[in-house]
């Protein structure tokens, strides 16, 4: 049965999330690691699809979804959000025609770098990244923890919190933030999270000054981040940590870059390393002592 490439649909996206799952926790059984993603609702993917339908592709094998990609373009950055094949067809070349039509999306969007995350123990992934030219730059943890074992804020180390509302000045001073840690304004995911009922959005304030800025969810996880200067991590994602144990989650998570303060404070709050993951990129971008995304997809 011939393999059929062909842009996504909104009735797709509930099938795409059920293969990415399901590729995701045979990666992660496979090496031990035991299953690590549940179905959701595809929010992310539907919001993706509605602002840049180039950037979601499917694989269809006899009206079955046998693959899937998603990417997303921010300024002169090109972010491979997902790229998933069915367990039992992988290493037959799908991976590599839908990388390419997801190519076609960064040459359409004028994309100069090209960037994603994917899991440290996938050899295939990394080595197919490689090959076309995205390489290692970063490693990324996924820690989670619980809120019995977080230790109260340090005397004076807290940041003042002040809810984020979607306004034009509040948005402005978000892609500031961005335009600083990243390199791009990523002012329409802001919109995307500060319309999830679920997440909570905050500028975080010292003496007046907003130093960053965090997203907590309902369920304790933390991300994205990011802070004006990188002195001003490790008071951030403690705030962020605390506000998420105030708000009531039981359970806490994080994804945190290898170079920034993070992994030190989550080890010293009892959280553990659960995935290693690693960011790769055609060029060097960011500054990942001053941002911590929120997953391998939304980054
Ligand atoms: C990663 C994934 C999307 C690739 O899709 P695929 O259809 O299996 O990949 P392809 O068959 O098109 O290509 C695999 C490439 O990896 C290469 N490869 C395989 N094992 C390798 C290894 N040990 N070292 C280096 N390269 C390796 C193959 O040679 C091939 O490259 P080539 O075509 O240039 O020779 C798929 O395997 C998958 O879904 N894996 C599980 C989930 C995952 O990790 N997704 C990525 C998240 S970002």
């Amino acid at each position: 049965m011939p393999i059929v490439f062909r842009p996504a649909h909104a009735d797709d996206l509930q099938r795409m999330q059920e293969l990415v799952v399901g590729s995701i926790n045979d990666l992660t059984e496979r090496h031990g690691f035991g299953s690590m993603a549940s179905v959701g609702r595809p929010d992310f993917q539907s919001f993706s699809l509605k602002d840049d339908p180039d950037g979601l592709w499917i694989a269809e094998a006899d009206g079955e979804i046998v693959g899937s990609a998603l990417s997303w373009v921010c300024g002169d950055l090109w972010f491979l959000a997902e790229l998933f094949v069915s367990p039992g067809r992988q290493g037959s070349g799908i991976g590599n025609r839908l990388l390419a039509h997801t190519f076609d999306h960064a040459r359409k969007a004028g994309a100069t770098n090209k960037s994603l995350i994917t899991f440290t123990f996938n050899v295939v992934s990394q080595g197919l990244y490689i090959r076309h030219g995205m390489l290692p730059r970063l490693p990324i943890y996924l820690f989670s923890g619980t809120r019995a074992t977080l230790k109260p804020p340090r005397q004076g180390d807290e940041l003042h919190c002040v809810a984020i509302e979607p306004s034009a000045s509040h948005l402005d001073t978000l892609a500031q933030l961005d335009l600083s840690a990243l390199g791009v304004s990523r002012e329409k995911h802001h919109r995307y999270l500060l319309g999830d009922a679920t997440m909570k959005g905050v500028f975080l304030k010292q003496h007046g000054d907003c130093v960053g800025y965090a997203y907590v969810s309902a369920n304790g996880h933390v991300g994205p981040l990011a802070v004006a200067e990188a002195r001003h991590m490790g008071a951030a994602f403690r705030t962020a940590l605390s506000q998420a144990a105030t708000d009531g989650a039981e359970n806490l998570s994080a994804f945190l870059p290898g170079t920034s303060e993070a992994p030190g404070i989550a080890l010293e709050h009892g959280m553990r390393i659960r995935f290693p993951m690693v960011l790769v990129s055609t060029r060097e971008f960011g500054d990942w002592t001053r941002y911590l995304p929120r997953n391998p997809g939304f980054m």
